[in-house]
């Protein structure tokens, strides 16, 4: 029989403690709050951001949040909900100053001003070059972001439940009442009672063989609140960013393209010029990305192989090891390259989920086209879909993002516990945590076969990446969501070897892999069902951008069967009508 669960009781359950979590937890100061983490706080993804955080300071040059708020929705190909677009940009300026006051060590200008870069995607304007929007601390602005808000967070005495991995939402009479939660320490399950709930859970990058994200970016809470009931938005958009290393998927920041760096062919050639002569190696991340795979596939890799090259050389010691040191150092310790001297083999690399849980401007959760609210729900970061970046995120908007609607999620949690009572919980709130968990350990799924977590999760990897990456066919997603399927199917198979309770890693990857699972699934279902192109969802069987048919957001619910249901909803535009996207 299974151990009783532990109970605790806050008003508000913060799940993830990246930028978005510990901004909305900043926001929560004086009322009863838990922070729980999957991870150690300072070794969340938001640490692994380099190139920077956009907003209109105009450091160097003239520049607007109109401007930003235009590049945004453009690059997303139309598909933004602008008055989110607008919230986004405007309050991105007085979020770096607020940064800044907290001690966050910004590069800086001669003058002394916050120092910015360039970006892809970000301009002076329709047809104009690029402007220095993203502030940055050299090429590890995300990993200052999160030790200032960490170190906020510990000024302010938060509650954190460190390496805990949510499995549940809970829910009672058509409210939130909290989650369940596995204590990776010693496998204790945990029942958090709440009267809000907010995950800021990050992406499922590792939902693809080549990616940027780290190995924790499994989908937790994404999947999590769809097995609840509620859908999940946009998910057939996915980043491929650029400038990944060769075959290891680690990031090479944008902001080395911004500082000068050139993409170059197997024949030397700068084959940006040919596809976006304005903006050139700072167009935005998908046109690039499918510029690379085009190359490649026409034979213009280097020595044949699946990279082209990013060219640093000619920016000079001095900027490489001042203003882009990590990446050097990447550069030099994995693949023993001098990036001073040598070009560097990139290949593009899952980067970045646009689609996510669907909430409004306060980080409340919405479940229906009428954007109905589920009372004491939300979401914040890349888990989430506001939706600020559509079809495809620019780069600097995730810092962005995470901040201006963490700190949003936070405030409207505080009204929200101020004004009303804890739900009850329901009956039995770890049943179904404790039935799937004994049978992972206990291989009851039947079937006589038993299943390998880490088969069957690089067989979904490599599905994905092959079937559903930078170009798509209905053919190839067809038969990408029936493999995703029958591995559903096997992962009721799954049985971990590791039979202990202490730091079962084992036991994690698998539940990790439920999740990468669902996430997958609605991804592809998606993605087969949006017969168009636009921003990072490229059909080569359907081309061109179809604003008639498709400008309009997908919602992925999950049905009683197991199966997906799509419905869509409206897409908020209020000042940039769409217009063909040239760059
Ligand atoms: O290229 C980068 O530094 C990544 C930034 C981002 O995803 O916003």
């Amino acid at each position: 029989m299974a151990e009783s669960p532990i109970y605790h009781k806050h008003e508000a359950v913060i799940v993830g403690a990246g930028g978005a979590g510990l901004m909305a937890a900043g926001n929560l100061v004086g009322r009863d709050v838990a922070v729980l983490s999957k991870l150690y706080p300072i070794r969340s993804h938001t640490g692994a951001a380099q190139g920077g955080i956009g907003a209109a300071l105009g450091n160097h040059e003239e520049d607007h949040w109109e401007w930003h708020m235009f590049d945004t929705v453009k690059g997303g190909d139309y598909l933004v909900d602008q008055d989110a677009a607008e919230i986004l940009t405007r309050e991105a300026v007085e979020t770096v100053y607020e940064l800044e006051h907290w001690g966050l060590p910004f590069s800086r200008t001669p003058e002394g001003k916050i120092a910015q870069r360039r970006f892809g995607g970000h301009t002076r304007g329709e047809g104009k070059g690029p402007v220095r929007r993203s502030c940055y601390a050299a090429d590890r602005t995300g990993h200052m972001i999160l030790q200032t808000l960490y170190q906020q967070s510990i000024k302010h005495g938060m509650r954190f439940f460190d390496e805990y991995l949510v499995v549940d939402l809970l829910m009672e009479g058509g409210r939130t009442a909290g989650v369940v939660a596995l204590s990776i320490a010693d496998g204790q399950l945990h029942v958090f009672h709440a009267k809000a709930v907010l995950f800021a859970t990050g992406g499922y990058g590792r939902v693809y063989q080549t990616t940027s994200n780290a190995h924790a970016l499994t989908g937790d809470g994404m999947a999590v609140v769809l097995r609840a009931g509620v859908p999940l938005e946009d998910m057939e958009f996915f980043q491929f960013h650029p400038t990944g290393i060769y075959k290891m998927g680690i990031l090479i920041t944008e902001g080395a393209r911004g500082e000068g760096g050139k993409l170059l062919n197997g024949r030397g050639e700068r084959f940006m010029e040919k596809y976006a002569p304005t903006m050139l190696d700072l167009a935005p991340r998908d046109i690039i990305s499918r510029c690379i795979a085009q190359e490649l596939r026409e034979g213009r890799g280097v020595d044949g192989k699946r990279y082209v090259h990013l060219d640093l050389r000619h920016l000079g010691r001095d900027v490489i090891e001042s203003k882009l040191p990590d990446i050097t150092d990447f550069v030099r310790t994995y693949l023993g390259i001098d990036p001073i001297e040598e070009l560097i083999p990139v290949q593009p690399t899952a980067h970045y989920a646009m689609g996510g849980i669907p909430t409004d401007v306060l980080g409340r959760v919405v479940v229906d086209e009428k954007n109905t609210v589920l009372p004491g729900l939300y979401a914040a970061g890349e888990c989430a879909c506001v939706s600020v970046h559509g079809a495809n995120r620019l780069g600097t908007n995730s810092l962005v993002d995470i901040l201006v609607f963490g700190r949003r999620s936070g405030r409207d949690m505080a009204r929200y516990v101020a004004e009303s009572e804890f739900p009850a919980l329901p009956p039995q709130p770890a049943e179904q945590a404790e039935a799937r968990i004994a049978r992972l350990r206990e291989g009851s799924g039947g079937g006589g076969r038993e299943e390998s977590a880490a088969v069957v999760r690089e067989e979904l990897q490599q599905e994905l990446m092959e079937k559903a990456s930078v170009f798509r066919t209905a053919n190839n997603l067809v038969q990408a969501l029936d493999r995703v399927r029958e591995l559903q199917q096997r992962y009721q198979q799954v049985r971990v070897q590791d039979r202990s309770r202490v730091f079962n890693t084992d036991l994690v990857e698998a539940l990790e892999l439920g999740f990468l699972l669902d996430t997958a699934e609605v991804t592809v279902a998606g993605a087969l069902a949006r017969q168009e192109s636009r921003g990072a969802h490229f059909r080569e069987d359907f081309p061109q951008r179809d604003d008639q048919n498709w400008l309009k957001h997908t919602l992925a619910y999950r049905t009683a069967g197991g199966g997906v249901e799509l419905k869509y909803k409206p897409v908020t535009i209020t000042r940039f009508q769409p217009k063909e996207r040239k760059y």
